[in-house]
């Protein structure tokens, strides 16, 4: 039986009767999912096969399943399927990539100038998925007010395993600048551009993170503590 108000939920916590039924699921379903989370890359290489906008609304439905701080789905998102817009969107990411080359210098800036770090004209579909601050106080969000952005990023990782559960693959660009971005694409007033992601079929396999397998950085062992 679910709790009525506020004081039946903490007296539920101390009587602790049983482990919620929707936590058992069986061990096929978990290893589908870990399956999921193992094969999960990140894709810079798509074929040109269009995403049916059915399947792209089943994507974005992970947006009504999502998690986020007192439940203020703070977010926003933009499809973008029109050519000349990814072309806009992908002029800023020339300047950007050109800008970031001169941070690394020697044999680093060599590497990283041949580095595919984004599939923006070849993924048939981008998401810009933004920011969109609810009106008023959030629940949540006093002392630590960046978890209203943290809800948008967990969503995406939740997009990233559903398009990936259902054979689509995805790719996160960073290298753009938010204002450039905000210009390329048309945006609601408030909304703040946190994240492009193309999103197509992939026409790379990839075992291991693409960044390891051309030698720029290596998967490492979780550094933790138990206290
Ligand atoms: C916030 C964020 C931003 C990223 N930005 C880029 C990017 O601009 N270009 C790129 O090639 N990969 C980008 N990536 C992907 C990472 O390079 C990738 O996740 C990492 O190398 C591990 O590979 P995997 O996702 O295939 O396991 C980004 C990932 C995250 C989480």
């Amino acid at each position: 039986m679910t709790p009525a108000n506020h004081e039946e939920h903490y007296a539920a916590d101390a009587d602790a009767p049983h482990v919620a039924a929707a936590s058992t699921f069986p061990a096929s379903d978990a290893d589908a999912l870990w399956r999921v989370l193992a094969t999960r890359r990140d894709h810079r290489h798509f074929h040109p096969t269009p995403v049916p906008r059915e399947l792209i609304e089943r994507l974005l439905s992970v947006f009504s399943v999502a998690p986020s701080v007192g439940l203020s789905q703070p977010w926003h998102v933009t499809v973008v399927q029109e050519l000349a817009v990814r072309e806009a969107v992908h002029a800023g990411f020339r300047d950007v990539r050109a800008t970031e080359a001169e941070r690394f210098s020697g044999e680093r800036r060599e590497l990283y100038n041949t580095l595919r770090l984004e599939g923006i004209l070849q993924a048939p579909v981008g998401l810009v998925v933004s920011h969109l601050p609810p009106d008023g106080p959030v629940l949540g969000t006093t002392a630590m007010p960046a978890a209203s952005e943290y809800s948008v990023i967990s969503a995406i990782t939740l997009l990233w395993l559903a398009a990936t559960a259902e054979g689509l693959g995805m790719g996160w660009v960073s290298l753009l600048d938010p204002a450039h971005l905000s210009g390329a694409v048309p945006l609601p007033t408030g909304a703040r551009p946190l994240a492009y992601l193309c999103l197509g079929y992939p026409s790379l396999d990839l075992d291991e993170p693409l960044l390891q397998t051309v030698g720029w950085g290596q998967r490492r062992p979780l550094p933790v503590d138990w206290v």
